[in-house]
């Protein structure tokens, strides 16, 4: 008999492990947190469509944090909701901005943590779009300066790296000349390089409060059914000094996760988005799922489509399942 035996080295979990070909670290991970500008320290409110998230008060930040830093924490993203937002989304770029205040905090507290701040307008414009708006129009250029004095701001805040998600053309360039400029030469970015306008960031427009007051992002976030543009936008960005190219959402487009680390030298980081977290939430707490081995086998997706690093709700999950 001559055939494949594929059993053979799945007949138990150590030989299994022996030739498993991918696997998700502690330092793989990057806990996304929201934090809300509000003199009530004990804020913490569950974002309903995200069971187990939280907004959360600076004080309620540092707490969680630490629990999460006991658990094998290696880095977070930070969002920021402001007590006051303006045409301008002037709070993103404050020094005294929420996130500001959140990574001063943070850093203090635990300088090993890396702490990464998402730059972009929208949760702090009244509007809700991640630029300037003339004229119900999402302007790209003028839109530029103010997303590169947020990364600044950001950075001399202490933030180890800035992931700019707007998607407006050309703000790599700029936020890199910004920081270079500002003596931040050794601060990354990790450019939201590949990043669609999708359905599933739903949730996570409750959470942060930005949803759009009008129309929707379709202007600057790419079309969902385009594979090969990806690759011209993951070029731009690195050819506009981007340290770390990331593809979002994850699970639904992991062809595209493959096609850039295939393309690309660069680290590349999968954002498991809002949507995705409520889905498997959703199913786990119905009881149709198993929520943890759900969890695990998505995470090792993004692995086997290429990801270095993973963006996920789930990451305090994870860690304890590591420990
Ligand atoms: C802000 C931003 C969004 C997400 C990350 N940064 C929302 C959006 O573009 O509307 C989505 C994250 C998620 O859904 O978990 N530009
Ligand atoms: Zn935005």
């Amino acid at each position: 008999m001559d055939f494949h035996r594929g059993r053979r080295l799945r007949s138990s979990l150590a030989l299994r492990e022996m030739v498993r070909e991918h696997e998700i670290r502690p330092q793989d991970l990057i806990m996304p947190y929201f934090v809300v500008e509000t003199d009530d320290e004990s804020f913490m409110k569950e974002i309903s469509s995200m069971p187990g998230q939280y907004q959360l008060s600076l004080r309620q930040l540092e707490k969680k944090v630490g629990e999460a830093v006991t658990l094998g924490l290696r880095s977070c993203i930070l969002f920021g909701i402001p007590a006051t937002k303006d045409e301008t989304g002037s709070q993103a770029y404050a020094d005294t901005g929420i996130v500001q205040q959140a990574i001063r905090l943070l850093k203090e507290r635990w300088p090993q943590l890396i702490v990464v701040a998402d730059t972009c307008l929208c949760e702090y414009t009244s509007h809700g779009h991640c630029g300037l708006v003339k004229n119900g129009e999402v302007l790209n250029d003028p839109t530029l300066n103010l997303l590169a004095r947020a990364a600044v701001a950001q950075a001399r805040a202490g933030a180890d790296m800035v992931a700019p998600s707007d998607m407006m053309d050309g703000r790599v360039t700029a936020i890199r000349a910004a920081l270079d400029e500002a003596g931040f030469v050794d601060t990354p970015i990790m450019s939201y390089a590949v990043k669609y306008a999708s359905a599933f960031y739903g949730p996570f427009r409750e959470a942060a409060e930005s949803t759009p007051q009008f129309g929707d992002r379709k202007t600057y976030q790419m079309d969902p059914p385009n594979g090969r543009e990806a690759m011209r936008e993951a070029a731009a960005d690195l050819a506009e000094g981007a340290d770390i190219l990331m593809v979002k959402p994850g699970l639904p487009y992991l062809d595209v996760i493959r096609q850039v680390r295939d393309a690309f030298d660069a680290p590349v980081a999968a954002y498991q988005v809002s949507g995705e977290y409520a889905m498997i939430k959703a199913a786990a707490l119905n009881g149709w799922i198993d929520e943890r081995a759900v969890v695990m086998e998505s995470l090792v997706a993004f692995k086997r489509a290429g990801a270095d690093l993973i963006l996920t709700y789930f990451t305090e999950d994870v860690l304890k399942e590591l420990k």
